[in-house]
């Protein structure tokens, strides 16, 4: 297929690229931008790993075409918080235990900063069922709701 333009803000920079119809944003953060700290676990829908913030919504990678990104910011684990200063977040998941082989982890924090930034962080309940869609094999659901109503209170 033929590459097409893209214009795209990535975690504060803007990028211009070359990217056939056919790819994902997750592949496209991953494989194109060397940002590999977002996961593919099950490349269709079903797992949450490949959550990234796209113009502030939470959206799984996988199922989005990066071309549909044009103009859009991006936002990806590398993008929330730094070494030296981690996302509160972040700190909230280390705090609480909320990983435990830690693969699902950066979809879980994606989606938990947009939990309570959508309004969805009301009760333990709300936040199970916001975060219903990303899948922790490990089991540490209940460390995540816990890390989640922490920061939110
Ligand atoms: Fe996207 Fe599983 S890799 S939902």
């Amino acid at each position: 297929f033929e590459q097409q333009p893209l214009r795209v803000e990535v975690n504060g920079v803007a990028q211009q690229l070359s990217v056939e119809p056919r790819v994902t944003l997750l592949d496209l953060l991953r494989e194109q931008l060397s940002l590999t700290g977002t996961k593919k676990g099950c490349d269709h829908g079903q797992c949450g790993a490949c959550t990234v913030h796209v113009d502030g919504q939470r959206v799984n990678s996988c199922l989005t075409l990066a071309l549909t990104t044009e103009g859009s910011k991006v936002t990806t684990i590398e993008g929330l918080g730094s070494v030296d200063k981690l996302h509160p977040m972040q700190e909230a998941f280390i705090k609480h235990d909320g990983f435990q082989c830690g693969y699902c982890t950066p979809g879980q924090i994606m989606s938990a900063v947009a939990c309570i930034n959508e309004g969805h962080a009301n009760s333990p309940d709300e936040v199970r069922e916001y975060m219903s869609g990303n899948i922790c094999r490990c089991g540490a659901y209940a460390n995540i709701v816990e890390a989640i109503m922490e920061v939110k209170s």
